[in-house]
């Protein structure tokens, strides 16, 4: 085989880069996550205005011999969308660090920071699986978690209290943004409805906040028992100990939001079957609430169908489940037994999916 025949080089080059942009890739996860360690984004938030180089390294906890260093860091990360710079007044010409609406999101104190979700994701039990990825292929275990771990993420959820709440943490802040969201956009989706379960629902932050937002609707969370263990009921609040492949509490509707991706096609239509058996209401009243992604849906935007499939990878990787598109997702619901579903995509990279009986 020639190697190189003229013509060819830059053809060569190109692909060589492209190789090179790929291995590297985890770098751009790694320099967010040691920002968000070293604070960097509250650091320039509390400093009120553009914040030069000089002014972050002096505020950083950061050793002298590496002060240099957090030029690089913040050269990436502007490349990568998450800070900008801005001429620190009128009459000056020095730059100084600002925030995007990206890492406006992962602020500490903001109510709807994403931090929590990008920690436990870049943590090491996390990462692990995807070393183990390749003998996951080749032995019949069922996750590369289970091939990493011993076990499965819930089973090791149960055993490990710190991975638990981490986990948890990571699931009750995107729960308080989409949400937000939610609440804002789908008022009719809750109405009429008396009770409602959210099954698989962590510690409670979804069904907390529509139980507040569409009184008298009566919320009951429904989860592992060592997710819901400490948690306290309140007025229109209850938390439920249990296995939802073995019952669900009856109610009016049922909230599944990230709980179908998690799972198998069999896994997905024995779920949707109890959950058919536990709705009171029939009709257009009673139903299951679904919030997950649709695969394919976001045509034309290389960054959103990237995400997706970076997130069907992640099933693949952690759990049994997968990431689906339409046609996938009218086969699961009718394979359960239901007559029909209306999806309302505006969910950003996720949907609301309403499943009638
Ligand atoms: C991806 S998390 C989603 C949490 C929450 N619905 C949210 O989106 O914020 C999946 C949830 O399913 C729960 N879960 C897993 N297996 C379960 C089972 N057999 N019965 C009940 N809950 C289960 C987990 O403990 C976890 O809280």
């Amino acid at each position: 085989m020639e190697l190189l025949n003229g013509e060819h080089t830059a053809e060569l080059l190109q692909a060589q880069a492209h190789v090179w942009n790929h291995i590297f890739s985890f770098i751009n996860s790694m320099s967010l996550k040691c920002a968000i360690e070293l604070g960097i984004p509250d650091t320039i938030h509390n400093h009120g205005q553009p914040m030069t180089l000089s002014q972050l390294i002096a505020a950083l906890p950061i050793h002298q011999s590496k002060h240099l260093c957090v030029y690089r860091l913040m050269r990436i990360l502007i490349h990568s969308g998450f800070f900008g710079q801005e001429k620190v007044s009128e009459n000056d010409q020095e730059e100084g660090y600002v925030l995007t609406d990206a890492s406006r999101l992962l602020l500490k104190d903001h109510p709807l920071s994403v931090t929590p979700f990008l920690l436990a994701m870049l943590d090491p039990i996390l990462i692990k699986p995807w070393h183990h990825m390749n003998s996951w292929f080749k032995n019949d275990d069922p996750t590369p978690f289970d091939t990493a771990h011993g076990m499965t993420l819930w089973d090791y959820c149960g055993h490990e209290p710190k991975l638990n709440h981490f986990f948890n943490d990571a699931m009750a802040s995107d729960a308080r943004l989409i949400t937000s969201v939610v609440i804002e956009k789908c008022k009719g989706v809750f109405k009429g409805l008396e009770s409602l379960v959210d099954v698989g629902g962590g510690t409670g932050t979804v069904a907390k906040a529509i139980g507040k937002a569409f009184p008298p609707l009566e919320c009951t969370v429904f989860d592992l028992p060592h997710v819901v263990a400490d948690l306290q009921d309140s007025e229109n609040l209850k938390f439920v100990g249990g296995d939802m492949f073995e019952a669900i509490p009856p109610a009016d509707a049922i909230l599944l939001k990230w709980i179908l991706h998690d799972w198998s096609d069999e896994e997905c239509v024995k779920l949707l079957t109890k959950c058919k058996e536990a709705i009171i209401r029939k009709g257009q009243e009673g139903k299951v609430i679904i919030i997950d992604m649709i695969m394919e849906n976001k045509k034309g935007d290389d960054e959103s169908v990237e995400t997706q499939l970076f997130f069907d990878m992640l099933m693949m990787a952690l759990l049994t489940g997968r990431e689906r598109n339409e046609k996938e997702w009218a086969k699961l619901i009718f394979s359960a037994g239901f007559s029909d579903y209306k999806i309302t995509p505006i969910l950003g990279l996720r949907s609301l999916i309403e499943v009638y009986p």
